[in-house]
């Protein structure tokens, strides 16, 4: 299938790699254009503009920061909608706030194209074996449409409802372990004074009743944080974290509730992204708080 990505940040690279080992004909644009390079070697088509590359394909795939960068990359004087888009499929990934979706669908209708939204839960590892959890948002038959595409990036995939059904099951899902994170940081500072070595401390840890899925895969991470070692690239990083908690408090809102441990999470990452580990994992953030000066 001919399949485009708008947006190769480290999720939207390893979508498209995911799909290129699946022998899709992939081709790519990036508003930083240097971050295709690695596709590029590996076989991608490099598109000169978003509008150039939905002409060429039957399905747009994006992942992007926030809903900025949603109207930029779709909206634009080159944006993916400028051109004739009758026909085609766009999936969008990102986690934003369910009207952004609603409002780009309508958009994207207008133009006769279809759109699914399906955020993911799982990182970049996941990502590119295609074991991603896909929360769908989209009209019954436009779903089953995106379904084939979808279960070859994901582990499972739940037809949450109609457009923004799907971002608002991501946001839920994402706001216990943001929480989970600064209680793991707090119950390190409880064991500071055992002297337990970071790697068996976060294995006791990880075997309990109170651990999330996330310390299986970030622990070793959370340990190489706490004993000074390089943890390797970020995956999902604080400041990603922040917009999302931030989201989520503003979805919050408007429907009339509040999120107090939502609220103290994201403060606690915030402090986290002044004291300069914004572009750090997210998994640093429990390592700041048992190693803060008491
Ligand atoms: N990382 C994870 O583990 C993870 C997991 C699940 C969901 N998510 C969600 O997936 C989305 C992407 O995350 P990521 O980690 O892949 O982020 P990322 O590496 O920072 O990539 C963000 C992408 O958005 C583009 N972008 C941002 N602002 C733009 C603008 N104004 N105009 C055009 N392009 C713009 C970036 O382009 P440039 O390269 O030019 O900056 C880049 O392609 C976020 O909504 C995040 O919450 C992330």
């Amino acid at each position: 299938m001919k399949i485009g990505i708008a947006g190769t940040g480290r999720m939207g690279a390893a979508i498209a790699q995911r799909l290129m080992g699946l022998n899709h004909d992939v081709a790519v644009w990036n508003r930083t254009p240097e971050k295709t390079k690695p596709l590029a070697d590996a076989g991608a088509k490099v598109a000169a503009s978003p509008a150039a590359l939905a002409d060429g394909v039957e399905a747009v795939i994006t992942i992007l920061t926030d809903d900025r960068a949603i109207d930029a990359l779709y909206n634009g004087p080159q944006g993916l909608l400028s051109g004739d888009a009758r026909g085609k499929l766009f999936i969008e990934m990102s986690t934003v706030r369910p009207d952004v979706e609603m409002v780009l669908e309508a958009k994207v209708r207008q133009k006769g194209a279809v759109l699914v939204e399906c955020p993911v839960g799982g990182t970049t590892g996941p990502a590119r074996e295609g074991k991603l959890f896909g929360f769908a948002g989209g009209a019954d038959a436009d779903v089953a449409r995106a379904r084939p595409l979808l279960e070859q990036m994901c582990r499972r995939v739940e037809h949450c409802g109609p457009v923004g059904a799907g971002t608002r099951m991501k946001l839920a899902i994402n706001l216990p372990l943001y929480v989970y994170w600064q209680a793991l940081g707090e119950a390190l500072l409880l064991c500071r004074s055992l002297g337990i070595e970071p790697g068996r401390l976060i294995d006791i840890l990880a075997d309990t009743s109170g651990a999330s899925n996330a310390i299986k895969t970030r622990g070793p991470s959370v340990a190489a944080y706490l004993a000074g070692r390089d943890p390797g690239p970020p995956a999902m990083t604080v400041d990603l974290v922040c917009k999302d908690l931030r989201t989520m408090i503003g979805e919050a809102k408007v429907l009339g509730g509040t999120l107090p441990a939502a609220e103290t999470a994201l403060k606690c990452f915030e402090d986290a992204a002044k004291s300069g580990l914004g572009s750090a994992d997210q998994s640093a953030l429990p390592a700041r708080w048992a190693k803060r000066e008491l």
